[in-house]
Formats: structure tokens, C-alpha cells, sequence
């Protein structure tokens, strides 16, 4: 009996705590749910295709002259890579007179699996589409004697924020009661202040109507209303309609969270202070003896800039010294994989990428390159490469990209540049630029070096950031490039053949294949062109 009791006992203390812990741990608040699937055009947006104006019928008879100079330049329904054929065939001809190339990207791939790569990345295309566009990016079009005031861009709320939304309005109209309807998707609306005459109906909730029979009363009250975001889905839009009796406008609400600056302490003011801004960044691969030469030469004008060097070599040789970091990869990971890892342990503001070949003389200021980085809204700049027979290259590349259907995009990249820079008579505006560049640190990292890219690869990666990097190039900050040019008196070393071997293999390679597998699939195009 006494044990029963003691067994009912410690039943009912357990299940006391048990019921305490379970009310400690339970939410205390309701959670709504959030659908962040990717999906198709919602609703809302189908409505407002559907609302785009008819044109008119009658203007169909009125006839027109087509402007070919004109209408030429209007993308096509779909893009083609067309090279150049003919010309003169003598030794540097392509050096003299470049001519265009086109190249199909497909061929990466055996004719057997084409098919199912294509589909694969058809998937990926449109989930990345869903993923990047809003409804920001739609169409509107604002009717004509539309008597609706409302804001046509700049509204934005923080997620889950309130806002007033500026300019609502209604322009006179002769009418017993004005009435206007306010319908909202992701968030509620309301009023910050009740004005007098004015009948509010709905606030607090996605659909809300405003009336009144004095429409100075109205507008009054079309000052006040709110804006609050309910759903948390950031980097999105609200699409708002607006409508009166026979009138209907919508507009957009940015729902996003402010970009998080990430700033660099530069240091006291006064002139560039290299070691404080700069870390450069090089990947070597067997080539020690180039790689010291290259150290030597920056520590004659630069004492105490950080060099950070990356090294996939098989039997990795001890480079030390005052401001070195050396970092040993597994052998042979490849030319972006060091790039990357050199990028990611940088730690000032800029970042100079330089090949392990190079060699600073008197005229590698980087001080006109912080310069212009500092004074212009560039994220990375690019200077020259003097050649040992005193050529100087910026090899400036433009690079554009026609959209296309199912096959992919075009991809067209040409020598030259855009713009020359005001204040800058030797930079220009271009689009990828020489191996020898200073960049933003945190923009080189955002686009990153995609290590996939083993061997032959350089404006992948300007590909890869072109609409996010603003590039430059100055051909009056000038490194040396030891000698690449095998002269015959000169005997090559071990490690530069073995180093050629791996960085300059055949077209026909593995290293060409995966470079165009990538452009096909990752970056969605069909063909290449270039100069
Ligand atoms: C406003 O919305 C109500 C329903 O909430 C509807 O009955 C009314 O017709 C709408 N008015 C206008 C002008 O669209
Ligand atoms: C420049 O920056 C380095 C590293 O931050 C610092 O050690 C050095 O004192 C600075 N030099 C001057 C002149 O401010």
C-alpha cells in the first residue's frame, strides 16, 4: 500500500515537471507560415498582365516606314555567334588584324549525354530566374487620365517594418461619395491618423477602403495611410492596387533589409599608406626561383606590404620572411582554387593580384591605383604588363551578353574599352582587364574565383562578375613580366617545363573542355565570339 502511494507520488511529481518544462519550452508566440517555394508568376502578376492596355484597333491600318538602321540594333528573338571569315593568312595576322571567332560550347559535351545536360540546365535556369526576379522587375504601365496620384518607384519597407506611403491621392472628380480601395499581398494596411468626415473600412488588414463625400477630406486621409509588412520573405515586393471607381493603378513596395556595409579602417589620413591598404595576392606553382624574384622586388618599394601567396606544388619549398603568409594547398589544385584561398585570407581594403612571374620596378605605383579605386566608384582597376622586348599589354576586353531561348545565351568579348575616365587620362571604363589588378577586397570576394577552373582560365572570372564589378584599367602603373618569350640562348629550368606542361595544355584538353562545360551550363550560354 505505502509503496503504491510512493509510486502515485513520484507519477505526480514527474508529470508536474514534465507539464513544467513543457510550458517553459512552448512558444509563446504564434508563428504565421511563410511560403518561400519557388513559384511561379503569382497571381497578382498575372492580373497585371492582364490589364495591360489594349492598342488601339484603329492604329493597325496606319502604315510605317521599318528603320533597318534602327530596328537592327532591337534584340532579336534569340542571338547567333558569327565570326568573321576571309582575309589575309600571313604570320601575326591575327595580331595585326583580329578578326572575330565563334565558338559553339556545346561541343564540351559527347552528342550522347547533350540531350539530358540540356534539360538539367534548363532546371537550373528557371529556378534561378524564379530565385532573381521580383515584382519589381515587371511591366506597369500608368494609365492615361487616371485622376489616382500614387508613388511610381522609391517606396521600401524594412521586413517585417511600418512605413507611411508618400504621394496617394485623388484628383477632383464630380461625385456624391468619393471612395478608395487599397488592396496590399504581403503586409496590412492602416491609418496613422483618423481624419475627420472620412469612413475607414478594413484597417489593419491586406484590403481597405477609405470614403467620404469631401474629397479635400480624403486626400487628407490618403496622407496617413500605412504600410506594414507581415510576411518576412526579404528582397521581395509588395504590389499595391490603388483604385477608384472605374480607375485602377498599382505600385510597388520593396521589402529588404539595407545592405550591411563592411568597411576597412584605412588608418590615419594623410598620404596612401600601402602596407595599411594592400595585401597582395599570387598563386605560385613550382616556380620558386620567379616567385623570389618577385618578393625581392616588392620589398625594394614596399617593405611591409603583406604579400599572401598560395602554392599547389607536389613537394612545396619554405617561403618565409617578414610580411608572408604562405599557404600549401593539396598538388595541382589549380589556378582559381589558389586564387580563392590567396583572396579569402585578405584583410586590408584592397587587394593586388599579381602572377608569380612578375616583377615590380620604379613605375608599379600602387598608389595611383588605390587612387583612382579611391576616388571613383571602380571596384577593381588593371595596369600594364611589360613584356621583356617592352610591349606593354592591358589586354582590355569588353564583354557583352545577347539573351537567347532554349540553346542559352551569347557571349561576345572584344578587345577594347568603353569610356576614357574623366580625371584619369589613362584609365578607361572596360569590362576585364590584364592578370595584374587591384580590386575591392570584399567585391573580388563576393564574385569569387570559381575553383572548378583548374588551368586555363583569367576572364571567367570578369564573366562571372560582369554586372557586379565596375571596371577600370590604366596603362601608366606598369609591373614586368619575367621573360616569357624562350630565347635561344637561354636553357629552359626543370620546373618551367613542368610548369608549361600543366599551365599550357592542348585546345583539344581536358582543361579547354571543362572551361566551355562551364560557360555552357553554369553561365547558360550557347556559343562565344571573340577578337
Ligand atoms: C472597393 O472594395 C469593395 C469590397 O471591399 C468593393 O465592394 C468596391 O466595389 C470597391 N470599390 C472600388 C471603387 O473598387
Ligand atoms: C602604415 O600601416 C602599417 C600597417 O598598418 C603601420 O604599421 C605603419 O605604421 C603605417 N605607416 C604610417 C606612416 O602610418
Amino acid at each position: 500500500m505505502r509503496s503504491l502511494r510512493k509510486t502515485l507520488l513520484l507519477a505526480t511529481v514527474a508529470s508536474v515537471v514534465l507539464v513544467v518544462a513543457l510550458l517553459h519550452s512552448w512558444p509563446t508566440r504564434a508563428y504565421t507560415t511563410v511560403d518561400v517555394r519557388q513559384r511561379p508568376v503569382p497571381a497578382v502578376e498575372r492580373h497585371l498582365e492582364e490589364r495591360l492596355p489594349e492598342p488601339d484597333h484603329r492604329s493597325a491600318s496606319i502604315p510605317y516606314r521599318l528603320k533597318e538602321s534602327v530596328a537592327g540594333l532591337l534584340a532579336r528573338n534569340g542571338c547567333v555567334c558569327e565570326g568573321e571569315s576571309g582575309g589575309v593568312n600571313f604570320p601575326f595576322a591575327q595580331l595585326l588584324f583580329p578578326r572575330v571567332s565563334a565558338h559553339s560550347l556545346h561541343t564540351a559535351f559527347e552528342a550522347s549525354e547533350l540531350e539530358e545536360m540540356k534539360k538539367r540546365r534548363a532546371k537550373e535556369y528557371q529556378g534561378f530566374q524564379l530565385r532573381s526576379q521580383t515584382p519589381v522587375d515587371m511591366l506597369m504601365v500608368a494609365e492615361a487620365n487616371n485622376p489616382l496620384q500614387y508613388p511610381t518607384q522609391g517606396v521600401e519597407v524594412r521586413p517585417l517594418k511600418t512605413i507611411l506611403i508618400p504621394g496617394l491621392a485623388l484628383q477632383e472628380l464630380p461625385r456624391e461619395l468619393y471612395t478608395v480601395n487599397l488592396t496590399s499581398t504581403l503586409g496590412t494596411l492602416n491609418v496613422a491618423a483618423e481624419v475627420e468626415g472620412v469612413k475607414v473600412k478594413g484597417d489593419g488588414e491586406m484590403h481597405m477602403t477609405l470614403s467620404s463625400n469631401k474629397l479635400l477630406h480624403l486626400n487628407r486621409q490618403l496622407q496617413f495611410v500605412t504600410y506594414t509588412n507581415t510576411l518576412f520573405h526579404p528582397s521581395t515586393a509588395d504590389t499595391v492596387q490603388f483604385e477608384t471607381e472605374g480607375h485602377q493603378a498599382m505600385f510597388t513596395i520593396k521589402i529588404r533589409h539595407g545592405v550591411t556595409p563592411k568597411l576597412y579602417n584605412t588608418g590615419p589620413r594623410g598620404e596612401y599608406n600601402i602596407s595599411a591598404l594592400v595585401t597582395i595576392a599570387t598563386k605560385t606553382f613550382l616556380r620558386y626561383d620567379k616567385l623570389q624574384d618577385l618578393i625581392n622586388s616588392v620589398r625594394r618599394f614596399y617593405p611591409t606590404v603583406t604579400i599572401v601567396i598560395a602554392d599547389d606544388s607536389e613537394n612545396p619549398q619554405t617561403v618565409s620572411g617578414p610580411y608572408i603568409e604562405h599557404y600549401i594547398m593539396p598538388f595541382g589544385k589549380g589556378w582559381f582554387a589558389g586564387r580563392n584561398l590567396a583572396i579569402s585570407q585578405v584583410t586590408t581594403k584592397y587587394v593586388l593580384w599579381v602572377d608569380d612571374d612578375f616583377i615590380f620596378t620604379a613605375n608599379t605605383k600602387l598608389e595611383k591605383l588605390v587612387d583612382i579605386l579611391e576616388r571613383t566608384t571602380l571596384d577593381l582597376v588593371g595596369g600594364a604588363v611589360r613584356e621583356a622586348t617592352g610591349y606593354t599589354a592591358t589586354y582590355r576586353q569588353t564583354i557583352s551578353i545577347e539573351p537567347g531561348e532554349e540553346e542559352g545565351d551569347c557571349l561576345h568579348m572584344r578587345r577594347g574599352f568603353h569610356h576614357i575616365i574623366q580625371g584619369f587620362p589613362n584609365c578607361v571604363v572596360t569590362d576585364g582587364v590584364i592578370n595584374f589588378f587591384l580590386a575591392r577586397t570584399d567585391k573580388v570576394q563576393q564574385v569569387g574565383f570559381d575553383p572548378r577552373l583548374a588551368r586555363v582560365a583569367h576572364l571567367e572570372f570578369f564573366i562571372d562578375g560582369l554586372g557586379s564589378l565596375h571596371v577600370g584599367s590604366c596603362n601608366d602603373v606598369i609591373v614586368n613580366h619575367a621573360t616569357k618569350i624562350k630565347l635561344p640562348w637561354v636553357s629552359e629550368s626543370e620546373s618551367d617545363k613542368t610548369y608549361a606542361k600543366f599551365r599550357y595544355p592542348p585546345a583539344s584538353s581536358d582543361a579547354t573542355h571543362t572551361k566551355n562545360g562551364l560557360l555552357y551550363f553554369k553561365n547558360h550560354f550557347q556559343c562565344l565570339t571573340h577578337n
